[in-house]
């Protein structure tokens, strides 16, 4: 299959990209789009037979559900069920954080085939604020199941050329929207009663979460083990990942090649092969922008090893170490 990739950069080259995203989309295909946190491999969500071409692009196991993006806010109920005592938090969410990177699992109606949700009774619900996403959901007018459009257990693309890297002759059509903004997949809460759970650490933090609710940090048991994107090796460069406090007192073996993926330091230039600053000012949501595209060009640089800078684990900084410690496996 030829890849198609279009850009959207000017308003007519937009144009001319959506109106093909939703043509495939109409006709069962799959396409890659933007949204504001990772590029997403969508697909008719209401469709198993579209669905279906999600996981087999992207070697997805069938035990993993997807997110269900939605076109207008009208639509959660019908695909979920919000309980009588989560109904007041789950407005308070909705108004504070859509549309925008914060997915919510709640019960499921059944609206969705069971290989959405990978037969579970919960399903996880978003509606993404990217102006070509919304757009394309919108004129398709259904909700749009969309993992991030990576191949399974590989580094989430943050701009176009990586999807085509990942995805090139499996899937029609790749829309280029430029680099997401966040850089780091959503936020995952599930609801409980009037408190959250954090499945997955992301651009929304728990500390803006804790101001409309009680909010706990789901453990490594308490985690279900058929979910693969909490799993420990999950987003792993193909070198060698080594997470350290200290870059300075890092001695790189001899004769061996090896980057590093700065947050502060500035090691002296002879000792890495690449470096890579995630941000020159200390600062976290630009170090969350960069860290995809860092890791994926450090991994390409046919290094022996790559050595990642620990970042202050507050705010975002706490999504950031989460994908770092999972790229250490
Ligand atoms: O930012 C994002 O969320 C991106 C963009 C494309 O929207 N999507 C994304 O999807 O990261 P994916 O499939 O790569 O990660 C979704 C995660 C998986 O780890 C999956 O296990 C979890 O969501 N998930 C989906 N449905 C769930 C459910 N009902 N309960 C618990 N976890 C669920
Ligand atoms: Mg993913």
């Amino acid at each position: 299959m030829k890849t198609e990739l279009l850009s959207a950069h000017s308003p007519n080259e937009q144009r001319t990209a959506i109106r093909r995203a939703v043509a495939l989309l109409q006709a069962g295909e799959v396409v890659a789009l933007p949204t504001e946190t990772v590029y997403g491999l969508g697909a008719d969500a209401l469709s198993a037979d579209a669905v279906i071409r999600i996981f087999e692009s992207k070697k997805r196991p069938r035990f993993d559900p997807l997110i269900v993006h939605l076109p207008e806010e009208k639509w959660l109920e019908r695909i979920a069920v919000i309980p009588p005592q989560s109904r007041s938090l789950v407005e308070q969410l909705i108004e504070r954080f859509w549309p925008g990177p914060l997915t919510i699992v709640l019960p499921a109606t059944n609206l969705t085939p069971d290989i959405v949700r990978a037969g579970l009774e919960t399903v996880a619900v978003r509606m993404s604020q990217h102006p070509v996403f919304s757009e394309v959901i919108q004129t398709l007018g259904r909700p749009i199941a969309a993992p991030s459009a990576n191949r399974f257990g590989r580094i989430s693309p943050t701009e176009a050329g990586h999807v085509m890297e990942e995805l090139a002759g499996r899937i029609p059509l790749v829309i280029d929207g430029g680099r997401t903004s966040h850089g780091l997949e959503s936020t995952i809460v599930s609801v409980r009663g009037s408190r959250l759970t954090i499945l997955r650490q992301g651009p929304i933090t728990a500390e803006q979460l804790r101001e409309l609710a009680q909010v706990s940090l789901a453990t490594a048991d308490s985690q279900q083990p058929h979910a693969p994107g909490q799993l420990p090796s999950h987003y792993a460069p193909g070198t060698p990942l080594q997470l350290i406090q200290d870059i300075s007192a890092f001695v790189v073996p001899q004769g061996k090649r090896y980057g590093a993926l700065l947050w502060q330091s500035n090691p002296s230039p002879h000792l890495f092969v690449e470096t890579r600053h995630m941000t020159m000012t200390a600062n976290l949501r630009e170090a969350g922008a960069n860290l995809f595209r860092m890791l994926r060009e450090l991994d390409q640089a046919n290094l022996d090893g790559i050595v990642a800078e620990k970042v202050p684990e507050v705010g975002l900084g706490l999504a950031i170490m989460d994908r770092l410690r999972r790229a250490a496996g």
